[in-house]
């Protein structure tokens, strides 16, 4: 059977105090952009933005489906790669839509990773203070984790994502069809925050993942389901404290104060995200057996897990651990001394501690 007709379409309803949309997961969307934008959207004009890797595969199928439901698309294209989050290449992009006669009635679209995603959302949070987004994800990291939750942003040169707004999407198209292009490298970035999900709230997926790996890791329904889990476990938890302001949005940051101190001792170079996330998980859980009881048989089942996916548990011999300390002290979370750090009492579980110590976090990176 032609997989295209045996995947039907899921959509999973996303909702909370600010915000109430749907992500649309299923095989071969980006052919029917036009319809649901038509369904979901008030405006004819819209801005697709790209980068130059996904823009060259994806864009004139996007393009195409808008034009064929009457909407009128200019596309967009800005240089792959974290170095474009910046708050001149948004002005840039709205420089373009101005130029292009987009108004308040226009929208934007997000075609990409989590880079293209999170700069067109502030883009569209912006423009005319503020129009509809539409986020076409495609890595699976964006998919199942970046492209829900209303956070958007650039980076700046004292650090990643520090001038932004919550801008929900109004609608998320994610086509499991656009995964297949995306390097092996690339696509398993997505697994770590899976993992993380998974540690965080959902013990039962944590067990499926352990046999992932014996299945095809690309298999359209599987990845179908799992990313729809995903969006559950992340809006979920997003709609409890959607502002970040009390606690509970926290907990998705489980793993990363440890994951950016690396990531920017690296030089944001030697990791990526989700690599560096899978060592801030590691470190995250032995200071969890710590201040919080988990238990050392399921931190060992996290590091077998993560090493499924390839990822790394243990700092190359030779990496400078004192950078990674240096680096802890610029972070958010560490702010006027006061420490607020996510442990897993167990797996499927985590919450907000302030009795974590500078001293317990240096341990567990020295020991990585
Ligand atoms: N807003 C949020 O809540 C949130 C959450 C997590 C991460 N993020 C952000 O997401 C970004 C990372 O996202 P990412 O990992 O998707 O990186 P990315 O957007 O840089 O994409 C990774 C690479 O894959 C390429 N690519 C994307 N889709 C492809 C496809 N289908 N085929 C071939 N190549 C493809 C891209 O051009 C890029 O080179 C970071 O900026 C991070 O801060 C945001
Ligand atoms: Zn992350």
């Amino acid at each position: 059977m032609d997989p295209v007709y045996s995947v039907p379409v899921a959509a999973v309803k996303i909702h909370g105090v600010r915000h109430r949309y749907l992500a649309l997961v299923g095989l071969d969307l980006v052919r029917q952009v036009g319809e649901h934008a038509c369904k979901f959207l008030p405006g004819k004009t819209c801005a697709i933005v790209t980068d130059t890797n996904v823009g060259p595969l994806f864009a004139r199928r996007v393009e195409r489906s808008l034009t064929s439901a009457s909407l009128k698309p200019i596309v967009i294209t800005i240089p792959a790669g974290e170095k474009s989050k910046t708050l001149k290449q948004a002005g840039a992009i709205c420089e373009q839509m101005i130029a292009a006669g987009l108004d308040r009635q226009s929208f934007v679209i997000g075609l990409g990773g989590g880079v293209v995603g999170d700069i067109s959302g502030f883009v569209a949070a912006i423009y005319h203070r503020g129009i509809p987004h539409v986020q076409i994800p495609t890595t699976l990291l964006a998919m199942a984790d970046s492209s829900i939750g209303g956070k958007t942003g650039v980076d700046t040169r004292a650090g990643k994502n520090l001038i932004g707004a919550f801008h929900h999407p109004s609608l998320v198209i994610d086509d499991v069809d656009v995964l297949k292009t995306l390097p092996r490298r690339q696509f398993n970035q997505g697994f770590a925050e899976i993992i993380k999900h998974a540690i965080i709230a959902d013990a039962k997926m944590f067990n499926q993942l352990q046999s992932w790996q014996a299945r095809s890791p690309r298999r359209p329904l599987a990845l179908q389901q799992l990313i729809c889990r995903n969006i559950k476990i992340k809006s979920n938890i997003v709609a409890k404290d959607e502002l970040d302001r009390t606690g509970e949005r926290a907990v998705l940051n489980f793993g990363h104060s440890v994951g950016h101190a690396i990531e920017r001792a690296g030089n944001y170079r030697k990791f990526l995200h989700g690599e560096a996330l899978s060592l801030g998980i590691v470190a995250a859980c032995a200071v969890s057996i710590k201040r919080a009881g988990l238990a050392p048989g399921q931190r060992d089942a996290v590091i077998d897990l993560l090493q499924r996916f390839d990822f790394p548990t243990r700092l190359p011999k030779n990496f400078p651990r004192e950078k990674i300390f240096k680096a802890l002290k610029f972070d958010k979370k560490f702010e006027q001394g006061e420490i607020r750090f996510v442990v897993t009492p167990r797996i499927g579980a985590a919450c907000l501690r302030s009795d974590v110590t500078l001293e317990d976090i240096h341990e567990a990176v020295g020991e990585l």
